[in-house]
């Protein structure tokens, strides 16, 4: 039986992930009416967008309420961990996403590799830490390069990858005696280096049953050619072909379906993404890490490639009915430039004014992240990644170029981008 699509849904988050499932709420055959909390510059130009906080789960529950919503999509992570889902669906609201018990997968990582452990899911070898000296005697028994991770959410920065043993021991005092990352920190990971190429995975999973959404590759380097910091991502394109059939088979025999079921033999109904980042080593692909919700920016690049309505996908995984859902995708490239500040991820200036194109059709999209609206109503940069340019093409070449040309005409002061993304792909055409 084909399940009756919600009416009215309610978007949480306010980055480009979510001004581009607000997007695709917009356009699905059900015609929902969209609100976002708190959205951005952007999504507040489509949808109605409510003033509440990611983190304020009672403030969340009650707008649902009050708007008569009849299905929450939830963006980030946070609200996963301090238990939105669990609250909303108390309060008979359905939810996509995980419940608290299910968003540990991200909110610690020592939980997820415990399980990935005790299930045999390849992963780099890791012990667990919550004092310096055990902590540095273990170091002395490993090889460089050093992985140093704290447990908790750190928004992206909780990671250490150390090239010298010195380099290593710092991290590990940061976190542990630092304080600096809060109670995230207090408890550490020290892990085995993985070597090759990353690629995400995304997994819209109901209990045991899942589907496996397009391959994709972030750009997690400030620079090109992969240099400088880490960020929460520069760049993203779909599908990652790094990930062959052979290779995404294996991902889905070795690594995908052992997880899910895990998961399940723990007890967990999980319902959400699972986003799994994978090392593809030399010795076959290995698990970084689960994430439990979509990625930024991969999902600016993955929506807009789903031809089955992804308000279904969802709404059938959050109510056990995934099985009723054929996922359909369309055998386009998808390539999605971050616009970010200059200075990103340290200091950067917020309030410039952004002068944005006209866009000419089908397959170009210019998703917001750190964005606003200014008193005088002029759309102003507001964070440390603004825009998600997205093209959809039927080359990557095609998808790139037409990228990087409507990013030269978008305006702001502060304007920086990496000038490469997807080019990792394009020299393996050659
Ligand atoms: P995470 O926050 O766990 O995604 O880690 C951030 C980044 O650190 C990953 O995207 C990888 O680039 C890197 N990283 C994490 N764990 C490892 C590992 N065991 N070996 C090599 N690189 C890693
Ligand atoms: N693109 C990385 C992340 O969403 O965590």
């Amino acid at each position: 039986m084909t399940l009756p699509l919600p009416r009215s849904i309610l978007v949480v988050g306010s980055g480009g992930r979510e001004h581009a499932i607000v997007t695709s709420c917009l356009k699905s055959p059900a015609r929902p009416r969209v609100l976002a909390a708190p959205g951005n510059g952007g999504i507040a130009r489509d949808v109605k967008c409510f003033p509440v906080p990611v983190d304020d789960v009672p403030g969340l529950v009650a707008l649902a309420k009050r708007e008569r919503i009849e299905f929450v999509i939830v963006g980030p992570e946070v609200p996963l961990s301090l238990g939105l889902v669990d609250a909303l669906i108390t309060a008979g609201i359905p939810a996509y996403g995980p419940k608290q018990d299910g968003a540990r997968l991200e909110a610690s990582k020592i939980f997820t590799k415990e399980l990935l452990l005790k299930y045999k899911i390849p992963t780099a070898p890791a012990k667990f830490f919550t004092e310096v000296a055990p902590a540095l005697a273990y170091l002395k028994t490993r090889k460089a390069p050093y992985v140093v991770k704290a447990d908790g959410l750190a928004a992206g920065k909780g990671v250490v990858v150390a090239p010298t043993l010195a380099e290593a021991e710092a991290g590990v005092r940061l976190m542990l005696e630092g304080g600096a990352f809060g109670a995230s920190g207090q408890r550490i990971l020290i892990e085995d280096c993985l070597h090759g190429e990353e690629a995400s995975i995304h997994l819209v999973v109901s209990g045991r049953e899942f589907v496996v959404l397009p391959t994709s590759q972030d750009h997690k380097r400030v620079g090109d050619g992969d240099t400088g910091p880490n960020t929460g991502g520069m760049g993203a394109y779909s599908p990652a072909e790094v990930v062959t059939p052979k290779l995404l088979e294996e991902i889905e025999r070795t690594i995908a379906r052992p997880s899910v079921d895990a998961i399940a033999a723990e007890g967990i109904d999980f319902r959400g993404t699972l986003y799994i980042g994978i090392m593809l080593t030399p010795k076959g692909p290995q698990v970084i890490e689960f994430n439990t919700r979509f990625g930024d920016p991969e999902t600016q690049v993955i929506f807009p490639l789903l031809a089955t309505d992804p308000v279904a996908l969802l709404w059938a995984a959050a109510n056990n009915r995934l099985h009723t859902v054929k996922l359909e995708v369309k055998s386009d490239y998808a390539l999605c430039v971050v616009l970010a500040a200059q200075g990103y991820p340290d200091q950067y200036p917020k309030g410039d004014a952004i002068t944005l194109p006209r866009l000419s059709g089908a397959g170009e999209y210019i998703f917001h992240a750190g964005t606003t609206v200014s008193a005088n109503r002029q759309i102003v940069t507001n964070g440390g990644r603004v825009l998600g340019v997205t093209t959809v093409a039927p080359t990557l070449r095609q998808a790139i170029s037409r990228a990087y040309s409507l990013c030269d005409q978008i305006g702001y002061a502060s304007k920086y981008c990496r000038r490469d993304i997807g080019a990792r792909q394009v020299a393996r055409l050659k």
